[in-house]
């Protein structure tokens, strides 16, 4: 796992937004995984830039997104289809055609979630997945307590993930964010060919502590990527203060990214 400490978020999300952009370039026709969330926002502006600039286009890339509440139509403001729409999808060149988001009103969600799995396959796997991370750990909706090797599915959150997401969004109204997601698996996750994840702010330290230095477990669904080959972290100073080799991690992959 490589970890690019950054002075801040702008910082970390023109690089992580710096390497979507050259896959992008390499690959005009390359598939990426997404994630919604307050940690994405500023890279997917940095991302719009770079089609208005016309530097990159995604007309031929496809993307699918990690999750969807389960419950909520995609036109529901707080919906993460409405999310994607809004914050990237409306301001690059993208197709929607080509944009995938579990849909949340699916009457039976276990086979929307199959079918999900398949057509990723189908398009040839993921090449590049964007992560957050949440306070507890979690990848997409994965909880603490979820198989390291579980696939797309139904499933619960946490009352802290709860918590978290009613700060943030639902104009922090506890009772209306779902309790119920669907979700891509640790697993699935873990097939991307490369996985960028963003982490931003104090509140992240324990969980990224977790994921990169703590022992490999369903405790912090992040963990998982320590087996993952090319995974990196594009992290503020805030997120990185409690990891014991910081120093060690922001040189090495200083060294890396010149190449
Ligand atoms: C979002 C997602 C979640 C978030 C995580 C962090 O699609 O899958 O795992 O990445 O909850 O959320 P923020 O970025 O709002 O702190």
């Amino acid at each position: 796992m490589e970890i690019v400490v950054c002075k801040d978020k702008a910082e970390a999300s023109r690089k992580a937004a710096d390497m979507i952009a050259a896959l992008v370039k390499r690959n005009p026709k390359c598939v990426l995984g997404l994630a919604t969330g307050s940690t994405p926002v500023l890279m997917y502006g940095e991302l719009a830039k770079d089609v208005k600039a016309k530097k990159i286009s995604f007309r031929q890339v496809k993307t699918w997104n990690l999750d969807e509440y389960y419950g909520l139509a995609p036109t529901h403001d707080q919906s993460y289809r409405y999310f994607m729409n809004e914050n990237l999808f409306k301001k690059i060149d993208i197709q929607i055609k080509n944009t995938h988001v579990l849909n949340g009103l699916a009457k039976d969600p276990v086979k929307e979630c199959k079918a999900y799995e398949a057509a990723i396959k189908r398009a040839g796997g993921i090449d590049l997945q964007v992560l957050g991370i949440g306070s507890d750990g979690h990848i997409a909706f994965n909880e603490p307590g979820t198989s390291l090797k579980s696939r797309t599915s139904v499933v619960y959150l946490t009352p802290s993930t709860i918590k978290d997401n009613a700060r943030l969004f639902f104009h922090g109204k506890l009772d209306e964010v779902p309790t119920r997601a669907l979700s891509m698996g640790v697993g699935t996750i873990c097939e991307a060919k490369r996985v960028v994840l963003l982490a931003f702010g104090k509140g992240k330290a324990d969980a990224v502590k977790g994921m990169v230095e703590g022992g490999m477990s369903q405790f912090c669904t992040a963990s998982a990527l320590q087996a993952h080959n090319d995974a990196w972290v594009f992290c503020d100073e805030d997120a990185a203060s409690k990891l014991k080799l910081k120093d060690y991690y922001a040189w090495r992959s200083a060294t890396v990214l010149k190449g």
